[in-house]
Protein backbone atom coordinates (compact mmCIF):
# COMPACT_ATOMS: atom_id res chain seq x y z
CA UNK A 1 0.00 0.00 0.00
CA UNK A 2 3.03 2.42 0.84
CA UNK A 3 5.74 1.44 -1.94
CA UNK A 4 9.09 2.38 -1.10
CA UNK A 5 11.87 3.47 -3.60
CA UNK A 6 9.96 4.34 -6.36
CA UNK A 7 11.35 5.99 -9.79
CA UNK A 8 14.48 5.93 -12.12
CA UNK A 9 18.03 6.36 -11.14
CA UNK A 10 18.63 8.38 -14.34
CA UNK A 11 22.53 7.83 -13.78
CA UNK A 12 22.46 4.39 -12.45
CA UNK A 13 25.54 2.21 -12.50
CA UNK A 14 23.44 -1.11 -13.76
CA UNK A 15 19.98 -1.43 -15.25
CA UNK A 16 17.53 -4.66 -15.20
CA UNK A 17 14.28 -5.21 -17.06
CA UNK A 18 12.68 -8.50 -16.72
CA UNK A 19 9.12 -9.41 -18.07
CA UNK A 20 6.95 -12.04 -16.87
CA UNK A 21 5.89 -14.46 -19.03
CA UNK A 22 2.73 -15.68 -16.79
CA UNK A 23 1.39 -12.23 -17.06
CA UNK A 24 3.38 -10.19 -19.38
CA UNK A 25 3.97 -7.52 -16.55
CA UNK A 26 7.45 -5.66 -16.49
CA UNK A 27 9.65 -4.46 -14.07
CA UNK A 28 12.96 -2.64 -14.41
CA UNK A 29 15.35 -2.12 -11.34
CA UNK A 30 17.87 0.61 -11.21
CA UNK A 31 20.82 0.24 -8.74
CA UNK A 32 24.01 2.96 -8.31
CA UNK A 33 26.80 1.16 -6.83
CA UNK A 34 29.37 2.73 -4.22
CA UNK A 35 32.77 0.81 -2.86
CA UNK A 36 31.08 -2.49 -3.80
CA UNK A 37 27.64 -1.85 -2.04
CA UNK A 38 24.29 -1.09 -3.23
CA UNK A 39 24.33 3.01 -2.14
CA UNK A 40 20.47 3.36 -4.08
CA UNK A 41 17.88 0.64 -5.52
CA UNK A 42 14.92 2.31 -7.00
CA UNK A 43 12.01 0.24 -9.38
CA UNK A 44 9.57 0.60 -11.76
CA UNK A 45 7.14 -1.58 -12.49
CA UNK A 46 4.04 -2.14 -14.84
CA UNK A 47 2.45 -4.85 -13.00
CA UNK A 48 -0.18 -5.53 -10.14
CA UNK A 49 0.17 -5.11 -6.66
CA UNK A 50 1.60 -8.12 -6.23
CA UNK A 51 4.48 -7.04 -8.07
CA UNK A 52 4.77 -3.75 -6.28
CA UNK A 53 5.10 -4.90 -3.15
CA UNK A 54 7.86 -7.06 -3.73
CA UNK A 55 9.59 -5.10 -5.61
CA UNK A 56 9.60 -2.60 -3.01
CA UNK A 57 10.85 -5.00 -0.81
CA UNK A 58 13.69 -5.78 -2.46
CA UNK A 59 14.53 -2.62 -3.12
CA UNK A 60 14.53 -2.27 0.89
CA UNK A 61 15.82 -5.74 1.73
CA UNK A 62 19.29 -4.54 -1.41
CA UNK A 63 20.03 -1.11 -0.15
CA UNK A 64 23.14 -1.35 1.36
CA UNK A 65 24.08 -4.63 0.67
CA UNK A 66 27.15 -5.87 -0.91
CA UNK A 67 26.70 -7.34 -4.56
CA UNK A 68 27.75 -10.58 -3.17
CA UNK A 69 25.15 -10.25 -0.32
CA UNK A 70 22.36 -9.06 -2.88
CA UNK A 71 23.44 -11.50 -5.38
CA UNK A 72 21.86 -13.99 -2.86
CA UNK A 73 18.34 -12.32 -2.06
CA UNK A 74 16.09 -15.37 -3.66
CA UNK A 75 12.85 -15.22 -4.86
CA UNK A 76 11.56 -16.55 -1.51
CA UNK A 77 13.22 -14.15 0.73
CA UNK A 78 10.81 -11.94 -0.88
CA UNK A 79 7.70 -13.49 -0.39
CA UNK A 80 8.76 -14.60 2.68
CA UNK A 81 10.02 -10.99 3.76
CA UNK A 82 6.24 -10.13 3.00
CA UNK A 83 5.05 -12.77 5.19
CA UNK A 84 4.30 -15.38 2.24
CA UNK A 85 1.73 -14.16 -0.86
CA UNK A 86 -0.97 -16.34 -2.37
CA UNK A 87 0.31 -19.12 -4.44
CA UNK A 88 -1.37 -17.49 -7.33
CA UNK A 89 0.72 -14.53 -6.70
CA UNK A 90 4.10 -16.22 -6.65
CA UNK A 91 4.99 -15.87 -9.84
CA UNK A 92 4.61 -11.84 -9.05
CA UNK A 93 7.47 -11.78 -6.67
CA UNK A 94 10.04 -13.65 -9.37
CA UNK A 95 10.10 -10.42 -11.21
CA UNK A 96 11.56 -8.36 -8.01
CA UNK A 97 14.42 -10.93 -7.68
CA UNK A 98 14.90 -11.43 -11.06
CA UNK A 99 15.37 -7.70 -12.25
CA UNK A 100 17.53 -7.44 -9.35
CA UNK A 101 19.95 -9.49 -10.34
CA UNK A 102 19.76 -8.35 -14.36
CA UNK A 103 20.59 -4.76 -12.38
CA UNK A 104 23.67 -6.31 -10.60
CA UNK A 105 24.81 -8.41 -13.93
CA UNK A 106 24.26 -4.89 -15.70
CA UNK A 107 27.00 -3.21 -13.86
CA UNK A 108 29.41 -6.09 -13.66
CA UNK A 109 29.26 -6.18 -17.49
CA UNK A 110 29.67 -2.16 -17.84
CA UNK A 111 32.08 -2.61 -15.25
CA UNK A 112 34.25 -5.45 -16.96
CA UNK A 113 33.81 -2.88 -20.18
CA UNK A 114 36.03 -0.13 -18.60
CA UNK A 115 38.71 -1.82 -17.92
FE1 LIG B 1 1.71 -9.81 -13.28
FE2 LIG B 1 1.55 -10.05 -10.73
S1 LIG B 1 -0.02 -10.46 -12.16
S2 LIG B 1 3.25 -9.45 -11.87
Amino acid sequence: MNPRNVGEIPDADGVGTVGNPVCGDLMSVYIKVKDNKLAEVKFKTFGCGAAIATSSMITELATGKTIEEALKITRGHVADSLDGLPPIKMHCSNLAADALHAAIKDFQKKKEAKK
